[in-house]
């Protein structure tokens, strides 16, 4: 992952570096670092930990230098240290990467013969060496050209050189970058999002561009090494409210505003007066889809396994699903009458972009659900349904989940419409019951606001929590232990409650918490039958419905009851429990929310 950041100015940069490294923090935070060039000379600091460390020692330490490139890491190769920390750098290159060099190790030994030292264990001091080297022969454009040639993998650039003391270089291969334009700078970026507050004029690389930017020029090479112009976008500005307000992290407003993130997801698709749903331009007949693929990773994974059973259920189309790192490797039979359909919040993921840059490959028609629509993601496929969540700056993906599942759900109704395969009184009685769905979100908030905190005390001494649903409960399972996972650090396991008796029961021992996903649907009476498998063996229950649930069993050690909803609605209104569940036992945990450790909100590698 990890972001990076370039500025050439004639002012001083290292303020502006700050401030957009603390906006790239979702991409890495283990460490930080920053490069510029003070008397002639590269001046490096870097420290372990968030930016506010690193402000704190520019803050003793100024770091000079109207030309300058910063990074925050999320570590890949070697300890999260001060060392390992980026830039890294000789007395004549500074580089910042994000990304992985797959052929380091092979190029370290090649530079150690040469008699180069290495300082950290990251592969990305291959870059700054093998730059260090073939500049001692070549001139700057070469030199570069020679070492983007050498590396294998993936790689977000920027450089400094200590010779070359009025331009930033940044290249692209496989991971992000954006050049920005401002008055008398200019900019290099991970992401629009950094850039932003200083210029809303971008330049997205594509795969294989190299640029050299000045503070009053910027030029472009392909990977041909040939001067190539590029299209200049005008960012529009924000609608949505980036600060916390009143909340004690991002996650909690995040949650807590899900229902405003499906009323404006809702009225971007819905057509109030024709009680319809506009898809315009989209890209295939839906009398012709043959099959629909659905792809994505970690909890946008999760939202494709609930859209199968959407899509199952309305449709005649046979689905598959799959986690975008295995898709993309393997030998998968592709048919151009296939819908292939990516899932994912930020639409940055590397192996969600592997995937989607196989279809391609494989001329076959790609649509991205994205919350991002100028990421990679987006721009690639042949068709993007936004999910008009705003941003989501939580590391641990909440209203994202509900704008992706939403968008999948419309989608479902609206091609089971066009191919005839639901009356047009049921399309409409489903849109009808959608606009009701904001406002069953938050009574279900305001519901679970008292009750979940309460439950949360129970899991602090647990050893493990289970998670069980049947049909459109199961992935709703899914992502409650992963939410209970990366907020808590506490092992969970999602499982279909019918799988149970197959091997995982084992685990049931006295007192394990055990949270049952059964909204009254043609699965209830099996999963109550599951509940009472666990409840004789001790497991301590936690029941999720929305039926009376005082007649279901005496033994539930809780039971909430979410309200009734059309039983294609209920992973709504079930995951809202279990992502304040998640919240709450980590809050109690002391853990940080907003930035579960080890992880980072843009996975840009493989
Ligand atoms: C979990 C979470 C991750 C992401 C996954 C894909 O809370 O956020 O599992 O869902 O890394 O990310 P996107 O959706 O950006 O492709």
């Amino acid at each position: 992952m990890c972001g990076i950041i370039g500025i050439a100015s004639n002012k001083l940069v290292s303020t502006n570096i700050i401030q957009s490294l603390k906006k790239l923090e979702y991409r890495g935070y283990d460490s930080a670092g920053i490069a510029t060039i003070v008397n002639g000379e590269i001046n490096e600091k870097k420290c372990t930990g968030r930016v506010d460390n690193l402000e704190k020692m520019l803050f003793k330490s100024p770091s000079n230098g109207s030309l300058g490139i910063g990074h925050v890491r999320w570590a890949t190769h070697g300890i999260p240290s001060q060392v390992n920390a980026h830039p890294h750098s000789s007395e004549e290159v500074s580089v910042v990467h994000n990304g992985i060099i797959e052929n380091s190790n092979e190029l370290k030994k090649n530079l150690e013969k040469k008699g180069y030292k290495f300082k950290s264990q990251t592969d990305t001091e291959v870059i700054t060496l093998l730059l260090t080297d073939f500049l001692k022969n070549c001139d700057l454009v070469d030199a570069i050209n020679k070492t983007l040639k050498t590396l294998n993998g993936s790689f977000a650039l920027g450089i400094l050189f200590r010779k070359y003391n009025n331009i930033v270089v940044g290249a692209r291969r496989g991971s992000p970058l954006a050049v920005g334009y401002g008055p008398e700078e200019n900019y290099l970026g991970s992401d629009s999002y950094a850039l932003k507050s200083m210029t809303k004029k971008i330049t997205y690389l594509d795969d294989g561009d190299v640029c050299i930017i000045t503070n009053n020029k910027v030029d472009f090479y392909n990977s041909k090494n040939k001067k190539i112009n590029k299209k200049i976008l005008i960012l529009s500005n924000d609608k949505y409210n980036v600060e916390k307000g009143d909340y004690k992290d991002f996650m909690s407003k995040e949650i807590y505003e899900q229902n405003i993130t499906a009323k404006t997801c809702i009225k971007e698709y819905i057509d109030q007066l024709r009680k319809d749903i506009n898809l315009y331009n989209f890209p295939i007949q839906p009398i012709e889809i043959k099959k629909i693929v659905l792809i994505g990773c970690g909890t946008a994974y999760h939202s494709c396994v609930t859209a199968k059973y959407w899509f199952e259920e309305l449709t005649n189309i046979p689905v598959e699903i799959d986690i975008a790192s295995e898709f993309r490797y393997r030998k998968i039979k592709f048919d151009k009458k296939n819908l292939y359909i990516f899932v994912s919040q930020s639409g940055e993921t590397a192996d969600t972009f592997g995937a989607l840059d196989l279809c391609k490959k494989n001329k076959v028609k790609t649509c991205s659900i994205v919350n991002v629509v100028e990421s990679s993601i987006a721009r690639s496929s042949d068709f993007v349904l936004p999910i008009h969540a705003g941003p989501e700056i939580g590391v641990a993906s909440t209203k994202a989940f509900i704008g992706q599942m939403l968008v999948l759900y419309i989608l479902a109704i609206k091609i089971s419409d066009l191919r005839k395969e639901i009356s047009r009184l049921e399309y409409e009685k489903k849109i009808s019951d959608l606009k009701k769905l904001p406002d069953l979100i938050k009574s279900t908030l305001d519901y679970c606001q008292n009750s979940i905190p309460i439950i949360a005390k129970d899991f602090l001494k647990a050893k493990g929590v289970m998670f069980l649903g049947r049909g459109l409960s199961f992935p709703i399972a899914l992502e409650g232990a992963l939410k209970l996972k990366e907020l808590s650090y506490l092992h969970a396991e999602g499982y279909p409650a019918g799988e149970m008796k197959h091997g995982p029961l084992a685990l049931i021992e006295e007192g394990l918490p055990v949270v049952i996903l059964s909204p009254k649907d043609k699965y209830f009476e099996k999963t109550i039958s599951n509940m009472q498998e666990v409840i004789a063996r001790g497991g301590k229950v936690i029941l999720i419905t929305n039926e009376n649930n005082k007649i279901i069993s005496e033994n539930v050690r809780f039971s909430l009851k979410i309200p009734k909803t059309d039983e294609q609605l209920s992973p709504f209104l079930m995951t809202i429990p279990l992502q304040l569940l998640a919240y709450h036992v980590a809050s109690l945990k002391n853990c940080d929310i907003d930035k579960p450790r080890n992880l980072a909100k843009s996975v840009t590698v493989e």
